[in-house]
């Protein structure tokens, strides 16, 4: 390990004005994806939809990196170049997705467990020659107030996992993204989003403190504190970055190389807001930016629906929603911004 090396990745990442594109969307997620915009996944559309983000204009200037699936990671563009490298050569940093997904918790029905430490040193030695310089590892956590969920012990084995990741990815001088993702899926209260996610936060920094995981060398990317979906009672703006604020300043130590939100359900306009009223509240202890893939591809996918024709007007949609968060990275977004939509 390299503690200067992983410091400097992250500190790319986190550069001024920029934020992470997530688009490792696993083969089954990408699938549902693309039929919901009647395109059938294959090797070649998947390939066609992520040459289509990487190579959007001008978005070197609002992504600092690009968080890549396993297939993606070894596919090339049309031109024959491979997407690590097609990435680099815009200064784009690419990541890998290294966790196998969320899986039946034993003993607790309703509630998940990543799984992909088996073999992880050796992967992360393959994926660090084919160029990635930082991963993602994403834990789910389940929000069901009468059933007592999070349980204490998803919580603990999730926790346990994400630093016994982030340990390995730093090892092999790659920066880990370690995201304990609380669902936005519900009918919760947004002070019951808070509790799950301050007991989350707990014990997933006391893990990695305790498991040797360098703090300034990582990056954190959490949920918002935000109501559930079905919650009768929806948290306004300045609510959500008030009270997501509070929590990530009672758990998350100042060391933290950055955060990164995920978008995790909601729509690209309150993604954007969120940050942005964030930021404007700010100086904070932490830059402070953005690793969408919903809120960044959502609009994307809409306009290009398979149809190669659309392909730059769906680019250009990529671009604008970019800018959108790459001004809500500084708090400098406004909502009429919208209106200039393609
Ligand atoms: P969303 O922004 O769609 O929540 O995805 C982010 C992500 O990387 C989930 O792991």
């Amino acid at each position: 390990m390299n503690p200067d090396r992983l410091i400097e990745i992250a500190q790319r990442m986190m550069a001024p004005g920029k934020g992470i594109l997530a688009a490792d969307e696993s083969t089954g997620t990408i699938a549902k994806r693309l039929r919901a915009v009647g395109v059938e996944s294959t090797a070649d559309t998947r390939r066609d939809y992520r040459e289509l983000l990487f190579t959007a204009p001008d978005i070197e200037r609002y992504i600092s990196g690009v968080i890549l699936f396993d297939e993606t990671l070894r596919q090339a563009s049309s031109s024959g170049k491979l997407f690590p490298h097609l990435l680099e050569a815009r200064g784009i940093l690419p990541g890998i997705k290294v966790d196998q997904g969320a899986k039946d918790f034993a003993a607790h029905p309703g509630e998940k467990v990543t799984e992909g430490l088996d073999g992880l040193r050796e992967r992360f030695a393959e994926y660090y020659e084919l160029g990635a310089r930082f991963s993602k590892w994403r834990a789910v956590i389940t929000i069901e107030v009468d059933s007592g969920h999070p349980s204490t012990a998803c919580i603990a084995a999730n926790a346990h996992a994400l630093a016994r990741y982030a340990a390995l990815a730093q090892e092999a001088n790659i920066v880990p993204i370690v995201e304990p993702e609380v669902l936005i899926d519900g009918a919760h209260t947004q002070a019951q989003c808070e509790a799950a996610t301050a007991r989350t936060l707990e014990r997933v920094f006391a893990e990695l403190t305790a498991q040797g995981v360098l703090l300034e060398g990582m990056v954190l990317k959490p949920s918002m504190v935000i109501a559930g979906k079905q919650c009768p009672e929806q948290s306004a703006v300045e609510a959500v970055a008030a009270v997501t604020l509070r929590t990530l300043c009672r758990y998350v130590p100042a060391a933290v190389g950055g955060i990164a939100f995920l978008s995790g359900g909601q729509s690209p306009e309150q993604a954007t807001a969120h940050l942005d009223a964030m930021n404007r509240r700010g100086p904070l202890p932490w830059p402070l930016t953005f690793s969408y893939a919903r809120a960044l591809q959502n609009p994307v996918l809409d306009m290009w629906r398979g149809q190669a024709q659309q392909a730059a007007a769906a680019a250009r949609a990529f671009a604008f929603r970019a800018r959108l968060n790459h001004l809500a990275r500084q708090g400098r977004y406004e909502s009429d911004m919208e209106r200039d939509a393609g």
